[in-house]
């Protein structure tokens, strides 16, 4: 496809400077990045440039009514240098349906698609090759107009920026289920990925961590009885041989690794019920047994074990468990995203 995007390259590159064993997740970028800008009611000339920090007037709409909504992706090398994205048609759609609920315009598909194949070739020497390695992508929509009335802007500006990374957590997380605060409700924004879903969780999951849990496990804002999300990551739940995760509704987002887990839970004979679950059936079920793994899956966090959970002063410690279905479905996915086994399903794009 002939390229639309005007080009400027970096003459130099910052990569020697970066430790790939020790990246802390989110603080290095690379090269370059992509931006298009939206006026006129369209979407201008797409630009890559060196990566540099940008201006905003600060009367910009995102600074006073958060009209601003991201994506997480990944991509992947394998061991002959080809390079890979999963799925990037659902966070493609998935960005757009953000960019709809919050009154933002919807991105063209060929700009997104030609945006991160010409990134991904000029800074591909950013993906190192091997499970466990990573190139995250981060694109995401703010709203650019100068103008404080409270009204949706006529002007954005999409981006793609692009850090190098390992797994979002190291080990396994301790969380704590939600009793007071609520990260979403219905009819809200909660299945969007809008930046203003996770500043709200930063006070509850600060008060979470000082108790010493990584993550909240968010409840349903009307009776904090059904599990949902973490809010980094969809949540499954094993009790006995069976999965369990949320249905997604307009209170959880609709996560590319929970709806591909579901996928291989089918593909590997697990049984996994997409349903309501709720805070009295998992503690019935940590305090008789049966209650084997709880573990959280996103494209950043990958699939995170839960080694502990506290819901109203009662700490639950999960059992340590040999062949886990967290690390089974794991295993199964960074194959079929590195190039290291079939691709059934056709969820490998190659860049
Ligand atoms: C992702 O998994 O890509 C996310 O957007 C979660 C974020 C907290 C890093």
């Amino acid at each position: 496809m002939a390229t639309t995007i005007n080009i400027t390259k970096r003459t130099d590159t910052k990569i020697n400077n970066v430790d790939f064993n020790n990246l802390i997740f989110g603080t290095v970028f690379t090269d370059h990045m992509f931006y298009c800008d939206y006026k006129d009611g369209q979407w201008q000339q797409p630009q890559i440039t060196p990566y540099q920090a940008m201006s905003f007037d600060p009367a910009a709409r995102v600074f006073h009514y958060g009209q601003a909504v991201f994506e997480g992706m990944k991509a992947y090398k394998d061991e002959e240098g080809k390079i890979f994205l999963f799925r990037p048609d659902q966070n493609f759609k998935r960005i757009n349906k953000s960019s709809a609920r919050l009154a933002m315009p919807e991105f063209p598909e060929d700009f997104f698609f030609e945006g991160l194949t010409e990134l991904l070739k000029l800074d591909s020497a950013w993906i190192k090759p091997g499970v466990g390695n990573s190139l995250y992508l981060r694109p995401f929509v703010i709203a650019t107009e100068p103008a404080i009335s409270a009204s949706p802007a006529k002007e954005y500006r999409f981006m793609i920026i692009l850090s190098p990374a390992k797994a979002y957590y190291a080990g396994k997380v301790r969380v704590l289920f939600a009793e007071k605060f609520s990260r979403a409700a219905n009819g809200g924004v909660g299945f969007a990925k809008a930046a203003g879903n996770y500043a709200a969780q930063f006070y509850p999951t600060s008060l979470a961590q000082k108790k010493g849990y990584q993550q909240v496990i968010w409840t349903d804002a009307n009776s904090h009885e059904n599990l949902e999300e973490a809010g980094t990551m969809n949540v499954f739940f094993r009790i006995n041989d069976t999965l369990i995760t949320a249905p997604t509704s307009d209170r959880i987002l609709d996560g590319v690794t929970r709806k591909s887990l579901i996928q291989l839970c089918d593909d590997l004979n697990i049984n996994c019920e997409v349903r309501n679950i709720t805070v009295s059936e998992i503690k019935t079920a940590a305090k008789n047994g049966s209650l084997k793994e709880i573990f959280g899956a996103g494209t950043a966090a990958v699939i995170s074990p839960v080694e502990a959970f506290e819901h109203a002063e009662e700490l639950f410690e999960l059992p340590e468990i040999e062949n886990s279905y967290g690390s089974l479905l794991k295993d199964s996915m960074l194959k079929i995203q590195h190039n290291l086994a079939e691709d059934k399903h056709g969820w490998r794009y190659e860049v």
